[in-house]
């Protein structure tokens, strides 16, 4: 059935904000939309933080159960998710640099799973190989070595099925904090703030609509942010430190205030910047994080602000809605005696010559699949063996077609040299382990290959892309330990 914008609004299918996607995709998208509700009515939340379940000298151990769970997202209805400890975002961990983890996924789920979490350096064997699966009925031990500050976050990985797995709940986020980055006296503890960004569709009796149009992108048309619809956070008068994460499947997002006033960006992907950025938007691609503060002392209190997102034409967007996030109410006065240095942390630039090795990636399209360098997936192919501790760029070069790709590289942390032969946005003058790669755009990037031996994972960061096919790996050395040699274990477990 092809129906037209206006017969939709008259058939009371489609709200007046509805857009058509320019990806033609529009009856689909018109049988879809998600029952309206009013936005900044529920209540901001924050995902609670982890205990540990035992702590030694060395090292802290947790324990996350992945299980179904019925939650409300939408007022009065009920919502079938897959979350980490029955909870979507999963539950915050937060850890100290050097101090170690280990973290035990249990699966009770009726799917495999494999657990990434995204900004660690771990082992192969820990670092969420997309085949080292967790069967339902089995867990796994992971080991992490926090061995910087930063904004990470855990998500499912299994191979050809993480876009649907992290889309029922499994992501969560996972920070590390330092003695260094304590000194600067930012805004902490109640004023240090978790966003994390999803988009999502419903049916209406609530259920979750996975719809990847063909394998192409999953788009929704609610925003949730730490699992609510657009909450409305009651804030003081005074500066804030947002950690935000983009957690949605396909969507980027361009973050701007409404009262047209400053994002001040204090960190990136991978730790801080060496210097606050002001910027008016800030562009957030799936899977990046960044730290930013908003002072919010020059608002009278009543003064609502609003966290949008105006729409970017290479989504495939199907409502207007999405143009908002959240809001900010700030609601009463109270003394503010954090602080906002001129200097964060160093980003030294890593070093590179005429004489450092280069690596050519192409991420396109062909033969119905997602695609990098022509070709797919396949573990017992390896398509880059740097040295340890070696020094390479990689220029990520995005095809034609309307298409943008975030792409990760796992393991290191990268600096981005230029795109297109421009610098990079200043807000990207950091550590970053994700890099928006536009149409007909190539980027530039540089890290040293490290610290550790074997073979990881690089892909496309839009999961649908990912999944169908966009995904490669690299290999660091030689004879670094095999990602598939620490296998999970049958429940029942033993004592952590
Ligand atoms: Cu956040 Cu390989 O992924
Ligand atoms: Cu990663
Ligand atoms: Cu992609």
């Amino acid at each position: 059935m092809k129906i037209t914008r206006r017969e939709a609004i008259k058939l009371g299918l489609a709200s007046s904000g509805a857009l058509l996607s320019p990806f033609g995709f529009s009856d689909l998208a018109l049988a879809q939309f998600s029952p309206q509700i009013p936005r900044f009515e529920q209540p901001f939340r924050l995902p609670p933080e982890l205990k540990p379940a035992r702590s030694d000298a060395t090292t802290d151990y947790y324990e996350i159960v992945m299980q179904k769970a019925q939650v409300e997202f939408l007022p009065g209805l009920k919502t079938e998710i897959w979350g980490y400890n029955g909870i979507s975002p999963g539950p915050t961990i937060r850890q100290q640099r050097d101090r170690k983890s280990v973290v035990r996924f249990i699966n009770n789920l009726d799917v495999s799973t494999s657990i990434h979490l995204h900004g660690m350096a771990s082992l192969p064997q820990y670092d969420g190989y997309a085949e080292d699966l967790i069967p339902p009925g089995y867990y796994k031990d992971y080991r992490y070595p926090n061995n910087r500050a930063s904004t990470l976050w855990y998500h499912d990985h299994a191979i050809r099925h993480t876009s649907r797995n992290v889309y029922m709940g499994l992501a969560g986020m996972y920070i590390v904090e330092d003695d260094v980055e304590r000194s600067l006296n930012l805004p902490q503890g109640e004023y240090e703030v978790p966003l994390i960004i999803q988009d999502k569709k419903f049916a209406i009796d609530g259920s979750l609509i996975f719809d990847d149009r063909g394998q192409r992108s999953l788009y929704g048309d609610v925003m949730l942010v730490n699992g609510v619809p657009w909450p409305r956070m009651e804030v003081a008068n005074r500066k804030y430190r947002f950690r935000i994460l983009n957690a949605g499947a396909s969507r980027t997002c361009q973050l701007s205030l409404s009262t047209g006033d400053d994002l001040i960006v204090i960190g990136s992907d991978a730790g801080l910047l060496s210097a606050p950025v002001r910027t008016k938007t800030l562009r957030l691609a799936m899977a990046e994080r960044y730290g930013f503060i908003v002072d919010f002392s020059k608002y009278p209190i009543g003064t609502r602000v609003i966290l949008r997102n105006p729409i970017l034409p290479t989504n495939g967007d199907i409502d207007a809605r999405t143009s908002e996030i959240m809001c900010f109410d700030v609601v009463r006065r109270e003394s503010d005696d954090s602080s906002l240095p001129d200097k964060l942390r160093l980003v030294q630039p890593i070093p590179v010559s005429a004489t450092t090795p280069v690596r050519t990636f192409r991420f396109g399209r062909g033969g119905n699949q997602w695609t990098i360098n022509n070709q797919t997936w396949n573990r017992h192919r390896v398509d880059a063996n740097p040295n340890l501790d070696g020094i390479e760029i990689w220029n990520l070069v995005g095809a034609g077609g309307g298409w943008i790709h975030p792409v990760h590289i796992h393991l290191v942390d990268l600096q981005l040299l230029d795109r297109n032969g421009s610098p990079p946005l200043p807000y990207e003058r950091g550590w970053k382990d994700v890099f928006y790669v536009g149409e007909n755009q190539t980027v530039r990037v540089v890290a040293k290959f490290g610290p550790h031996t074997g073979k990881y994972m690089m892909h496309c960061h839009n999961i649908v892309h990912e999944d169908h096919d966009m995904m490669t790996q690299f290999e660091v050395g030689q004879g670094g330990p095999d990602p598939m040699s620490v296998p999970a274990q049958p429940l029942p477990a033993p004592p952590l």
